[in-house]
């Protein structure tokens, strides 16, 4: 459903998994190819340990387990319902071997932490959500450390279905045209050539790419084992920077190593003014340029200020 902040109407929409039973209805049996395979990717794409991580539209945590290496994961997110299913589940974690959890209910567009803070980003299954893309993927890079690491899915436009549909006269978008198409309202799919481009322009350098659920095919899903079916992928998935014909592509990018460090402390930064905000308070931060921010039941809420 799209969102759309009344004191902002020209804010770009939010398409909103509040309330959504994405956990249990989209991730069914049915799907259980697309997890496995996506979890290899992040697996042999992500740096095993490192001291902040950040996941964008991070949903109920599903893929929180391969988070384990690093100190502190912040799974972030629009949807406050999908935020409590991930403290459920996955609790504030501890300090001795597993990560410490924070959550963060807040806008991609507005990313309410201290430049250069996290040595990880990742973001999976969220990017076709975004009208602007670009502005999403600066605000990535601006949070993203010195020599930080990027994993970004997105959704391709030029995969072996779609180019078939086309061909065919089944579909009226081109998967070889480099612009975004906005297939369903508020879900876009995206031109490799196109995300290569816009990475750069905010000054990511690729760095790894894997092709990912080649065999997201009904038929071939029901009739072949789904560990065969992984396997497969698994082994196609290496010929990512080749070429992209998979309706998934897995892209590793590294910011740059000359980034300046930032400097020990702040964590939070207001999303209004861009000021650091200090230590976490017990329930609300005070930003000097007015705007408070709350913390409730362990989210902290940085979509719309409190009155
Ligand atoms: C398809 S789910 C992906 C969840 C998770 N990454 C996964 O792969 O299971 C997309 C998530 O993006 C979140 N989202 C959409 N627009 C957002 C925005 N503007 N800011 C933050 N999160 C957003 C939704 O609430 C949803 O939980």
């Amino acid at each position: 459903m799209a969102e759309r902040p009344e004191e902002h109407p020209a804010a770009p929409p939010i398409c909103s998994y509040e309330g959504s039973r994405y956990s249990t209805e989209f991730w069914t049996q049915a799907r259980s190819y697309e997890d496995a395979v996506e979890r290899v990717a992040l697996k042999a794409m992500l740096p095993p340990s490192g001291g902040t991580l950040l996941e964008i539209g991070a949903g109920f945590g599903r893929l929180a387990e391969l988070y384990t290496g690093y100190d502190t994961v912040v799974l972030l997110d629009f949807a406050h319902t999908q935020l409590a299913q991930a403290v459920a589940r996955l609790g504030e974690g501890s300090s001795d071997g597993n990560p410490r959890f924070i959550y963060v209910q807040a806008n991609f567009y507005h990313l309410p932490f201290v430049a250069g803070r996290f040595d990880a980003v990742t973001m999976i299954r969220t990017l076709h959500h975004a009208t602007d893309a670009p502005a999403v993927l600066r605000g990535v890079s601006d949070v993203l450390g010195p020599a930080g690491t990027f994993i970004l899915e997105f959704a391709s436009k030029r995969n072996l279905k779609a180019v078939a549909r086309y061909l065919l006269r089944r579909q009226p978008w081109s998967p070889f045209d480099p612009e975004p198409v906005e297939f369903v309202d508020l879900n876009f799919d995206f031109h490799p050539r196109w995300m290569w481009e816009q990475l750069a322009r905010v000054g990511l350098r690729r760095d790894g790419v894997r092709t990912v659920s080649h065999f997201r095919i009904g038929a071939l899903k029901r009739l072949v084992p789904t560990r065969i079916l992984v396997g497969l992928d698994a082994a196609a998935q290496v010929t990512g920077p080749l070429w992209q014909l998979s309706p998934s592509v897995f892209v590793r990018s590294v910011a740059a190593a000359d980034k300046p460090v930032p400097t020990e402390g702040s964590f939070f930064a207001c999303p209004a003014c861009g000021a650091a905000l200090g230590a976490p308070p017990e329930t609300q931060f005070h930003c000097e340029c007015g705007h408070k921010w709350a913390q409730k039941d362990g989210i902290y809420d940085f979509r719309y200020p409190e009155p």
